[in-house]
């Protein structure tokens, strides 16, 4: 089967394998060493020296953990959104107390640094700038060099999700100076749903030694306390999705990072060229469509749900429609992780095949 939406991803045999190991004891010393070595190689994919916690939990879990363990209510926190994902990063601080300025940008395309900075001048008083690296949803990454450049001349938090990003587009956490970065092990790692991995930097640690927002599950000191002196989490992880991660980082360091993303903008490139060889178009422009996920924008005439069902059905290829007011309006082929120029070619003959059957008769 081609499973090609964005995440969660297809799985690796070997990391497969690694999940039927017999539980161990989640206090005991294999943990500690599984904990800590996971936690080491993360950090070489985050590109970071700070801290990097792994809470299980889904992304979501993370981008809730990395509002309430650096905001208190009333605090202000500038949203930069550009799809389903931001609007739901500002949600998250909304329902927790904050007063979110919402900076919304046409779906389709990226956020505009200059707005950030304009926002920023004008809202002297804003403590964190939420922020989204490829939003899924549309298929765009935003430009986050410069919108994280932006937000450290103003000297605000950086909370960042990369949750379908890190790991397969280039995020240097550090040198782009972002404070809390999340990510999702269903996304580009290989790993099965269940582990959200974050950075925390020492100003995001400052920020959390003064937030007060409420927390339990989510608390961030208490888990560095647990990982740094025992080597342990607060509460049981999901210690299966440990022994496929051990596997999955592997295989990353065998690869290497500037391999991994540069195979990312091959795949990413061929998703592009394939989409548009058969007449149609992206729903973003090229400048900034994602390497993890493609959006295709439906044209006249196209069953977006008749043509993933003739997929699904005939061909063995799932790819994933869009969400909320994209719904019927595009599609996308989802490409991290586990995934070569030959998985798109596969995804491109099924795609051929099946839109003149979906209404689209003008295939290439
Ligand atoms: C950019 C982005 N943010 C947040 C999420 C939410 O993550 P989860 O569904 O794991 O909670 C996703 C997952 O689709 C995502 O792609």
């Amino acid at each position: 089967m081609q499973l090609r939406v964005p995440g969660p991803t297809p799985i690796p045999d070997e990391v497969l394998q690694a999940m039927s190991r017999q539980m161990v004891n989640h206090r005991g010393p294999e943990f500690v060493e599984l904990i800590r070595s996971v936690t080491a190689s993360l950090k070489e994919m985050f590109q970071t020296k700070e801290d990097v916690l792994i809470l299980t939990a889904s992304g979501t879990g993370g981008m809730e953990a990395a509002i309430v363990n650096t905001l208190s209510p009333g605090d202000k926190a500038l949203s930069v959104s550009i799809g389903v994902f931001g609007d739901r990063f500002a949600d998250i601080a909304e329902q927790y107390g904050a007063e979110v300025i919402r900076l919304n940008f046409e779906w389709g395309f990226p956020a505009d640094p200059q707005a950030v900075r304009q926002a920023l001048s004008q809202n002297p008083e804003v403590k964190a700038v939420l922020v989204t690296h490829n939003e899924t949803s549309t298929g765009v990454t935003n430009d986050l060099a410069s919108i994280s450049a932006v937000v450290r001349e103003f000297d605000k938090l950086l909370l960042v999700d990369a949750i379908s990003s890190l790991g397969s587009i280039d995020l240097p956490t550090d040198a782009w100076g972002c404070d809390v970065v999340v990510t999702g092990s269903q996304k580009g790692w290989m790993v099965p749903p269940g582990l959200a991995m974050v950075s925390v930097s020492e100003k995001a640690w400052k920020a959390n030694a003064e937030a007060k927002m409420p927390r339990f599950y989510w608390d961030f000191a208490k888990a560095k306390r647990f990982l740094d002196e025992r080597g342990q989490t607060p509460w049981t992880p999901a210690v299966s999705l440990f022994y496929a991660f051990r596997v999955a980082l592997d295989r990353f360091q065998r690869e290497g990072l500037p391999n991994i993303v540069a195979r990312h903008m091959r795949v990413g490139n061929k998703a592009r060229a394939e989409v548009k060889s058969m007449g149609l178009s992206l729903f973003p422009e090229d400048s900034c469509a994602s390497n993890t996920v493609t959006a295709v924008r439906a044209p006249e005439g196209l069953d977006v749900r008749g043509l993933l069902k003739i997929l699904r059905e005939e061909h063995d290829v799932v790819l994933a429609g869009g969400q909320q007011r994209l719904d019927g309006k595009i599609f996308r082929i989802g490409h991290l992780g586990y995934v070569s120029e030959e998985d798109i070619e596969a995804v491109s003959q099924a795609l051929r095949a099946a839109l003149p059957r979906a209404g689209y008769a003008k295939v290439g």
